[in-house]
């Protein structure tokens, strides 16, 4: 097989990234690599350098070094905007909702990343113009209704339970229509029922949609479900720790020293 079609059926790749703050090098010579359909997940330490993993895919920060590509095709010097368009999508682990508006309109924002119509068209409302907008409000509530969200579409974002803000920002990531989903820390500060129903809910978003995921997470018991099929990738201090199964990484003496260890079954 040549290398090419190696890569082409990669939807991700990351090689031998490193990023600098001054001193601190938050990723060092990180490299990984996600198959189209795959669901990972990154886990790790407070400060090990997840969340930036994320903000160099979406190009937030530029790395110091290193590849970073998309579907075979480099990423690297992307706006963020035209990384949305080409297909990866993320949630925050600080959520990051418009908290005066609805549920519903959130997600309806998240659908008109990829404007379909000019503005124009919008303000003499042609029949095209109106018939997409039926489309997409169509849409926002099919992906409401998605993360069990229907009930609420009306309701303030800032008024929703902190549980629900997670699945709605979920919604709004999937508004977007990524090929490559990012979920930051979707269970954090849920109780036991409530992660149970997100390993339901991502699972079925996987299937459904057939988005590739990477999710970050400190509940071991949703990383190691969600990864049963797949591998964890484990960062320590900004650098690969281990890669491996579930299995392999929880018999692993370097990550229960460095990580699990500390954790327990948390
Ligand atoms: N924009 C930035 N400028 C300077 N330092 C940063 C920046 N972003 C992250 N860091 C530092 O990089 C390191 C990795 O941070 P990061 O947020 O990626 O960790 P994390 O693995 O997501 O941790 P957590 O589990 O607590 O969310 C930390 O030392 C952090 O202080
Ligand atoms: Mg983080």
């Amino acid at each position: 097989m040549s290398n090419q079609n190696v890569t082409a059926e990669n939807i991700l790749s990351i090689r031998n990234l490193t990023v600098d703050f001054g001193g601190v090098r938050a990723v060092n010579n990180l490299s990984l690599t996600l198959k189209t359909g795959e669901m990972v997940a990154l886990i790790g330490p407070n400060g090990a350098g997840k969340t930036t993993v994320f903000n160099l895919i979406t190009n937030a920060i530029k790395p110091t070094s290193g590849e970073i590509m998309l579907s075979g095709r480099s990423i690297l010097g992307v706006s963020p905007d035209r990384i949305c368009r080409a297909g990866i999508s993320r949630t925050f682990q600080n959520i990051r909702l418009f908290p005066q508006m609805t549920a519903y309109e959130n997600v309806e924002l998240g659908l008109h990343s990829h404007p379909q119509y000019s503005l124009a068209e919008a303000f003499i409302r042609t029949n095209r113009a109106r018939s997409i907008e039926k489309e997409s409000r169509k849409k926002a509530l099919e992906l409401l209704e998605m993360v069990n969200l229907q009930e609420h579409a009306n309701a303030k974002a800032s008024s929703l339970p902190y549980g629900l803000q997670r699945r709605l920002e979920i919604a709004r990531a999937m508004a977007a229509a990524p090929k490559l989903l990012l979920l930051d820390e979707p269970a954090a500060g849920m109780n036991e029922d409530e992660c149970n129903d997100l390993i339901e809910l991502v699972r079925k978003i996987h299937i459904a949609m057939q988005f590739s995921i990477i999710v970050i997470e400190h509940h071991m018991a949703v990383v190691m479900d969600l990864c049963r099929d797949s591998r964890i990738y484990v960062l320590s201090l900004g650098s690969l720790l281990a890669v491996g199964t579930p299995l392999e990484i929880q018999n692993n003496e370097q990550v229960i020293k460095a990580y699990l260890g500390e954790r327990k079954n948390g």
